[in-house]
């Protein structure tokens, strides 16, 4: 029987040793995707996004401890399985598209040999004929141009551009069922950015994958997700369909994001608006809500107490302007 939702998560919180202590990258994060859906996860630098993602294939260094509540996928619990259990889990279930190609692509190991793998690791009796035919397909699949030719270079040779887009085809050659796409068009200038969410769009609409979408930008996530879930320093803060967020965003931070949308002019002082002060340091989250420092609205109840999340219609948000009866 198939679970309603591909993933669940719930209370995850992510640490690491480090010599200066302990890091809390990610404290008490929880959320779902439903099949065929694209969540974004947007926040700026630093706020947890792609530990959040690491966690969920186990990818992680080894000083890191992973606990949660829930971390159930596809049906399977995530946190009892063993590393043989999770490497299939990484393969086949969920796949990863990296920001940088070049990190994920291997430097001295032909196109052909790259993707090939793909294949014969899910299907080990696949001749060597098929795994041609099937790599050629799946570039021609991600939009790169004469795929024959494209089989027989090293990373090195190919635009970044082309190099994403091989970098897709081989996150989606074992046909997992989700994709985490960690700022997949941050690299790329703005014409390859807007082509390769138009491709994701399309491969998604002819699959019926989930994507994790995640980004710094919130102008890309009005392109490709259905909601999307704010992070900042190691929480999620606020969490909607995309269309609720965009229209009527809720808590001051994510507020502030949409105003530093280009293309959403709102002058202040002749410029354009950003978000003053910094993304704090893991190791020293201010006490009560940890966007505090940064809020315009900050009262002083937000520097004793951590807002309660309120959920609401569909949507959900931590912050006391929005209810706090409950922190109390
Ligand atoms: N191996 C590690 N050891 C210690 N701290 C780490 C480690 N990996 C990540 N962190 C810290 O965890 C926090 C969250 O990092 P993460 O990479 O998830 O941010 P991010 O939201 O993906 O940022 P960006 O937009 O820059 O990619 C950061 O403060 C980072 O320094
Ligand atoms: S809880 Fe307070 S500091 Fe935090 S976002 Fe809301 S108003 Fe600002
Ligand atoms: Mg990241």
């Amino acid at each position: 029987m198939q679970e309603e939702k591909l993933l669940i998560v719930k209370n995850l919180c992510t640490s690491f040793q480090t010599p200066e202590g302990v890091v809390r990258s990610v404290d008490g994060v929880s959320f779902d995707v439903e099949r065929g859906e694209t969540l974004a996860l947007v926040g700026e630098s630093g706020c947890g996004k792609t530990v959040t993602s690491l966690s969920l294939i186990g990818l992680l260094a080894d000083t890191a401890t992973v606990t949660a509540d829930v971390m159930r996928f596809d049906g399977k619990d995530l946190l009892t399985l063993d590393r043989e259990q999770r490497r299939l889990v990484r393969g086949s279930g969920i796949s990863m598209i990296f920001q940088e190609p070049m990190t994920s692509l291997n430097p001295v190991y032909r196109i052909d040999r790259q993707i090939g793998e793909v294949f014969t690791c899910h299907h080990p009796g696949m001749s060597r004929k098929e795994v041609h035919e099937r790599s050629v397909e799946m570039l021609r699949k991600v939009g790169v141009p004469n795929p024959e030719e494209r089989l027989k270079v090293y990373p090195h040779q190919l635009s970044g551009g082309l190099r994403q887009r091989v970098m897709i085809a081989i996150a989606l050659a074992a046909g997992a069922p989700l994709v985490i796409a960690d700022e997949p068009t941050t690299a790329l200038d703005v014409t390859i950015q807007a082509q390769i969410l138009q491709l994701l769009r399309e491969l998604q609409q002819g699959s019926g994958m989930s994507i994790i979408l995640i980004t710094h930008d919130f102008g890309v996530v009005s392109q490709l997700a259905q909601r999307v879930a704010v992070m900042y320093a190691g929480k999620i803060v606020e969490e909607g369909s995309v269309e609720d967020i965009f229209r009527d965003p809720q808590h001051p931070y994510t507020q502030l994001l949409i105003l530093s949308i280009p293309g959403i002019k709102v002058k202040r002082g002749g410029r354009l608006e950003s978000i003053s002060g910094a993304v704090p340091n893991p190791l020293r989250f201010p006490s009560g809500c940890r966007f505090h420092p940064r809020c315009p609205y900050a009262m002083e109840i937000c520097r004793q107490k951590a807002p309660p999340e309120i959920e609401k219609d569909g949507r959900r948000v931590s912050c006391f302007l929005r209810g706090g009866e409950h922190a109390e």
